[in-house]
């Protein structure tokens, strides 16, 4: 998978908003956007919508490096939008994000 580009970055939050192995909502220009902290301190952001109901990824779990959806249980790897089994079938959207001065900026186009 190629990694995803920015053609703009956006101001989200500060990094010690996201615990480590969670995730929160980040609303942007219209769009929804999920940010999560992994167990090793990384940051990384997908669609804020699950790809088979529409359902808020914020709402879900974190384990490990998956998400999974508090409707039907279907599970991502945040780290590649990869999903991982019934009954999601269409990978999520990643992007970039970077970490400058406490701040997580996520790269949208
Ligand atoms: S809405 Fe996410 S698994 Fe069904």
């Amino acid at each position: 998978m190629a990694a995803p580009t920015a053609s703009q970055w956006i101001d989200a939050c500060d990094r010690d908003d996201i615990d480590e192995e969670d995730v929160i909502r980040f609303d942007h220009d219209g769009r929804t956007f999920a940010l999560y902290r992994s167990p090793d301190d990384a940051y990384f952001a997908t669609d804020g919508l699950c790809t088979h109901e529409k359902v808020h990824l914020a709402d879900g779990l974190v384990m490990d490096n998956i998400i999974e959806c508090p409707k039907h249980n279907g599970r991502f790897d945040y780290r590649t939008g990869e999903a991982k089994g019934a009954p999601v079938c269409v990978n999520l959207r990643t992007y970039p994000v970077k970490v400058e001065d406490g701040r997580v900026w996520i790269g949208i186009d």
